[in-house]
């Protein structure tokens, strides 16, 4: 599959399926698929879903400031990184599948706004589950889903300093990895490259308020707030 076409049917999906959502203050108005495709200048996509409705596991404030000041510096620091130059007329998708082209500052702001922007739908305040297909596969390939759980926890956790770790869907097989700052597997120059369905950011911004240096605590509740629906939806795509 092309890159490009995976793109467009990992964020395009996300659109129609929170358009029936019914939280309370923030309903989803974003077409994912724009979000690919869209170039400068970019913007803030709502997260679909209030700031507290992540509680206990992510507070409201950590939330709020997340994605309100850090999410938004990323598409404000894109916007000028790439304003009066050719890359003004790319589109996302374009800018991160190529990258290595483009100056660190469109590396590390059209990461964060990509990454952010997959990170909010991978979270929900609503128990799921993952789907038979996926529970099939993780089986396969880490012999039990709490297996799978714990050696994503600890790519999780040794990822040293700022950055993410992943769960991708490559050569029919599920590979956990993990890329520092705002780097992910898209990226042409990401060490272990290939289709993420699933991605946990652990800079400390996403968590210190509440769990200060606890990392690993933070890891821990967020397995009750995973969204396997939007999970098993993004492995639905790829593995075919
Ligand atoms: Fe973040």
């Amino acid at each position: 599959m092309k890159r490009s076409s995976f793109l467009q049917r990992t964020l395009g999906l996300v659109g129609a399926s929170f358009l029936f959502s019914s939280f309370s203050s923030r309903k989803i108005s974003v077409d994912f698929s724009a979000i690919n495709a869209e170039s400068s200048p970019f913007s803030l996509p709502a997260l679909p879903y209030s700031f507290e409705a992540l509680e206990p596991s992510i507070d409201r404030l950590t939330m709020e400031i997340h994605h309100d000041r850090h999410h938004k510096a990323y598409v404000d620091n894109l916007n000028k990184a790439v304003a009066n130059t050719p890359m003004a007329n790319l589109s996302l998708e374009e800018l991160i599948v190529n990258i290595s082209k483009y100056p660190v500052a469109v590396r590390n702001n059209g990461g964060g706004h990509w990454n952010h922007s997959f990170f909010w739908q991978l979270l929900t305040p609503s128990k799921t589950n993952p789907s038979q297909e996926l529970q099939n596969q993780i089986i396969k390939d880490f012999g039990s889903i709490e297996n799978f759980k714990t050696e994503f926890t600890k790519a999780a956790t040794s990822r040293f300093g700022s950055g993410w770790a992943w769960l991708i869907f490559k050569d029919g097989k599920l590979i956990i990895s993990s890329t520092p700052n705002q780097d992910n597997p898209l990226m042409d120059l990401a060490d272990i490259k290939g289709n993420p369905i699933l991605g946990l950011d652990v800079w400390e911004h996403a968590y210190y308020l509440k769990y200060q240096n606890k990392r690993a605590d933070y890891i821990a509740s967020f397995w009750n707030i995973l969204n396997w629906d939007f999970v098993s939806s993004q492995f639905a795509k790829v593995n075919k």
